[in-house]
């Protein structure tokens, strides 16, 4: 089967892009990374991209006064690269309905929550405050409302007694780097499908039992 040509949205650090760029290193993996592109001109991401040998490209936000116009700047680029689909891997703009819709069932994204509980910023200083005792990430396909929709992959850690938002991301972001590659990966072996909002895996399961805290590989 031909891999996925995928495109990868980021603005940071872009740690969640090189967990999927070391997968797609493997020529096995079902799908490739075909550009990475920022919103940042200085996002970190882009050298490491460029230390993969992917390439690279920025649309600056602020060149454009309407989102409209710099989502389809976005999506242009993405499909000049012949990008089939789209990861979001730290990518901190909001995306209109317009684009979201144009990449429908063809757009991932990783959150560090388990949603839905704290959607939006600041995930794990609100869970601290809030008191839960299990805390994670989810992979979900993108809809329009922030943070929302039918999810893919969820992986949970215990919160400790002593954490701080610090050491409880850093536990999180262990677990991010493990489901974003093999979520990518079941949506590339088109092993799951979005039925009714919902993501079935192939086996006619919601979840087979592989969805929800992976083993290691
Ligand atoms: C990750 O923790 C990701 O889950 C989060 O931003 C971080 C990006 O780190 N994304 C969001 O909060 C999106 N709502 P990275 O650039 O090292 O992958």
């Amino acid at each position: 089967m031909a891999r996925l040509k995928t495109g990868v949205l980021i603005s940071g650090r872009g740690s969640n892009m090189a967990a999927l760029a070391e997968a797609c290193a493997d020529p096995g993996f079902p799908a490739e990374i075909v550009l990475v592109l920022s919103n940042e001109p200085g996002a970190a991401g882009l050298g490491r991209a460029q230390d993969f040998g992917i390439p690279t490209a920025v649309v600056d936000h602020r060149a454009f006064p309407e989102r409209a116009a710099f989502d389809a700047a976005l999506s242009d680029r993405l499909e000049a690269a012949g990008a089939e689909f789209v990861c979001l891997a730290g990518f901190m703009r909001l995306l209109a309905a317009g684009f979201v819709e144009r990449w429908r069932d063809r757009l991932l994204n990783i959150h560090p929550s388990l949603l839905p509980a704290f959607r939006g910023l600041d995930t794990h200083e609100r869970a601290l405050a809030a008191g839960v005792l299990l805390h994670g990430c989810t992979v979900h396909f993108v809809r329009p409302d922030l943070d929302d929709g039918p999810i893919v992959m969820q992986a949970a850690v215990p919160v400790l007694p002593r954490d701080t938002a610090d050491t409880l991301a850093a536990r999180v972001l262990e677990q991010e780097h493990r489901i974003y590659p093999a979520a990518l990966r079941l949506v590339a072996e088109r092993a799951v499908r979005v039925e009714g909002e919902r993501v079935i895996h192939r086996t006619g399961w919601r979840n087979d039992g592989s969805l929800a805290n992976p083993p290691h590989p």
